[in-house]
């Protein structure tokens, strides 16, 4: 006799898994190996990044994007995650002379630009190398 399939695995999903799995999908390229995801308005970067950084952008880069560029530019980030930001920023800026700066210089810009974009500063450092560049994504600041 054949048996029929158990009536639980063929129905169709509820709304409520629908849901979860559009959800998972949406956002399951941001999640990491760790499975966290945050955004750059939880206060991702340290006060002492921003003030390092800030000389670093007048001399590299403000003669082009002045102190108001990035806080509209970063609209169009929205969703995205901060390493491919990063890693545009850090090989194709400055434009005259793409790579000039050390990584850490890249990072303490990227912790200026936050800061000028209005986004808070929190205890831990912004750090390049760790892989978490991937699980924070761009997102509108809190304020
Ligand atoms: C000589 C001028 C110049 C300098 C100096 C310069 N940039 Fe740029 N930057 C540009 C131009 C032009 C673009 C492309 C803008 C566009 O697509 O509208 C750009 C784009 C960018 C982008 C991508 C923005 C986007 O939304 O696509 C980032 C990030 C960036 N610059 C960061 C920097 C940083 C950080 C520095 C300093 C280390 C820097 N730039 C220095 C001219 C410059």
């Amino acid at each position: 006799m054949i048996r029929r399939a158990s009536a639980a695995f063929v129905r169709r999903r509820t709304w409520l898994e629908r849901t979860g799995i559009l959800i998972a999908l949406t956002f399951g390229v941001a999640y990491g190996a760790d499975g966290g995801v945050g955004s750059i308005a939880d206060g991702v970067y340290t006060e002492a990044q921003a003030d390092a950084g800030e000389p670093l952008y007048a001399k590299h880069c403000l003669t082009c994007h002045d102190k108001k560029y990035f806080r509209e530019r970063l609209k169009l980030w929205h969703g995205q995650s901060l390493e491919v930001f990063f890693m545009t920023m850090a090989t194709t800026m400055p434009e005259n002379s793409p790579g000039l700066l050390y990584d850490e210089e890249y990072v303490d810009i990227l912790a200026y630009i936050l800061s000028i974009s209005r986004y808070a500063s929190g205890d831990e450092p912004l750090v390049a190398t760790d892989g978490s560049f991937d699980r924070i994504l761009i997102g509108a600041p809190a304020r």
